[in-house]
Parts: structure tokens; sequence; C-alpha cells
């Protein structure tokens, strides 16, 4: 079986080392295996169009065991996902025991990223959703920092635009619509930058490659609101959560370009990028250029959620 190698870069120096772990094991349609003797056939109809919805979700490991975040919400966002795709997905609670058996199984002694997907296994030739069988895999891999934000990221915005939701909707996670994403990703890195913000069809901020995003103009928090062309975050709604915890006001609203250039603060958030803070945009200081007072309670409240040490958010996780 193949060993586990760390993909990403070292975790921030407040979180927990990473170690290699033994082994992969992989779940593929009713199989446990080694991740490397997973395969499908090549005339697969997701990997010929696209027809997959899918799932990120992080495990923290606490230094005895792993705590999933928000595992109950991101099965049930691939459930419903996978249903406005025509596809017949496991129930969220079967796909959730899968997860929970994946963490079992695999034993990681460091953070990881799950990667469940719904995908259409057939092999018939057409670009169709109804009679096509439906599969499920789930897999996972150690995750440190997602973008390295030690010094603040640089982004741009991108010259491609989202994909509105009467093309592909952004909001079902379809593997489809990660073209756009490495689309827009790719001339980011390209031209210099560590990410890309989006606008949607209609000219407004709309989100990262695989982030929702945040920003504050005179202590109010703002974000573009659930009919941008949004990916509708986990994430994002665990920092509305928080604001209106920490009595910090917010807003989902449209949200101008140029708002990104005269702001005070912007920040990333997603299952992989956490929060994450932008020190520019096209070359622009945000600020002074360094993490924002309102960023930095967000950040330190989000991360003590996630690591199990604020009471009040256990719910957020599901300890393996
Ligand atoms: C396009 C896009 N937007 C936003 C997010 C953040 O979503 P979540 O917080 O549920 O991980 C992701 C996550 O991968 C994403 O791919």
């Amino acid at each position: 079986m193949a060993s586990f190698t760390a993909l990403s870069p070292e975790p921030r120096v407040n979180h927990p080392d990473p170690k290699p772990v033994a082994t992969t094991v992989a779940y593929l349609n009713g199989e446990w295996k080694p991740l490397t003797d997973c395969s499908v056939p090549i005339n697969t109809h997701a990997l010929q169009y696209g027809t997959g919805a899918f799932e990120g979700i992080r495990g923290y490991w606490d230094g005895t065991r792993i705590n999933i975040l928000f595992l109950r919400e991101h099965f049930q966002r691939l459930q419903r996902n996978a249903k406005m795709l025509l596809m017949e997905p496991p129930t969220a609670e079967a796909m959730a025991a899968i997860a929970v058996d994946l963490v079992r199984r695999n034993a990681p002694k460091t953070n990881v990223y799950l990667r469940p997907l719904v995908y259409k296994k057939g092999t018939t030739l057409g670009p169709v959703l109804v009679n096509v069988p439906d599969g499920f895999l789930a897999y996972l891999q150690p995750l440190g920092d997602y973008l390295d934000t030690s010094k603040g990221l640089s982004v741009c915005v991108s010259s491609w635009r989202r994909l509105p939701d009467n093309s592909i909707p952004t909001r079902t996670k379809a593997t489809a619509g990660y073209l756009n994403s490495a689309l827009a990703k790719s001339e980011a890195v390209m031209n210099g930058y560590d990410e890309a913000i989006f606008l949607n069809d209609r000219g407004q901020v709309c989100e990262g490659s695989a982030e929702n995003i945040f920003l504050i103009r005179d202590g109010v928090l703002s974000t573009p609101d659930r009919t941008a062309d949004i990916l509708e975050g986990i994430t994002r709604k665990a920092i509305l959560m928080l604001a209106a915890d920490l009595g910090i006001p917010f807003v989902e609203r449209a949200v101008a370009r140029t708002e990104l250039y005269t702001c005070d603060e912007i920040f990333l958030v997603g299952t992989g990028c956490q929060v994450s803070y932008v020190r520019a945009v096209d070359k622009r200081t945000v600020g002074d250029g360094s993490r924002g007072p309102i960023t930095a309670r967000l950040q330190t409240a989000y991360e003590n959620a996630v690591y199990g040490r604020e009471p009040r958010y256990a719910a957020w996780l599901t300890a393996v």
C-alpha cells in the first residue's frame, strides 16, 4: 500500500506538525482498497463530461484524534447537489459513515483533507444525466495550509467570469465547474498572484477559485450574497455565525469591484484556505498590507473552534 506523504506546505507554526501516516485506503463503490488500486474505466462518463459533484472536508488532528469539521453539513450539501444534478447519491448519513470509516481505517496523525465524490460511473456516450449509473468514492490526504498565508495573499481580479447559475451552477460544486476555477487560478499564478477573484456575469465580486470572499469597510463585514453565483460555503456560514457571536456587524450584498481597491480589510475563507487575509488586489495594497483587526478576531475565533478549543462550537466537530 502507498505511503502517506505530505502534498502541501507545512502547516502554520501554531498547528501540530504533520507526520506521515502509514497507508492510505480509499472507498470506491462499496469496496475498500489501497488508493493506488482504485481505478475507473477510461470511458467513465464523469471523466469524459465532468458529471460529478464533490466535497472537500477537513479533519483536524488535535494530538489524540481527528476532529472532522462540519461532517453532517458537507454531506447534506453533497446529497442536495447530487440530486439537483439528477444523480442518486447514498443518503447523507451513509456517506458520512463512510467518511468516518475512512478516517478510522487510515488513522492519520496529521491534519487531513477528505474528498468524497458522487459521479456518473456509466460508460455510455453522450452528455446526459438521466439513465447513467452513479458511483460514490472517497479518499483522504494530508493537508496543511492550502494557500501560503504567512505574508498575506496577493490576488487579482480575474479576466475570466464566474459561471452563471443558468450555465453550470457554482452552487452545486460540480466537477465540470472547476474548469472555470482552473482557468482563473492558472492565469493568476502565471501572472505571479496567489489567487484569482472572479466577477460574475453582472460584473459584481463573486468569489475566489476555491474560496468565498469577505471585505470590511468602516467596521462592517460584507460578503457577496447567495445569488451572486457563489458556492454557498460552509466556512462562509461559519464566519457569519462567528461575526454574529462576536458582535461584528455584517451584511450579505452585491459587492462592486472597486470596493476591493478601497476597503480596509479583505480575507478569503474556505475548507482549504480556512481564513486567509489578502494584502493586495491588483497590486493595490489593502489597508496597510497587514492582517486587519476584524480579520484577526475572526481568524482566531475560527481556529479556536476548529481545533476544539472553544466548547461553544463543539458541535462543529465529529471526533474520530
Ligand atoms: C468555488 C468555491 N467557493 C467557495 C468554497 C468554500 O466552501 P467551503 O467553505 O464549503 O469549503 C469552495 C471550497 O472548496 C469552492 O470551491
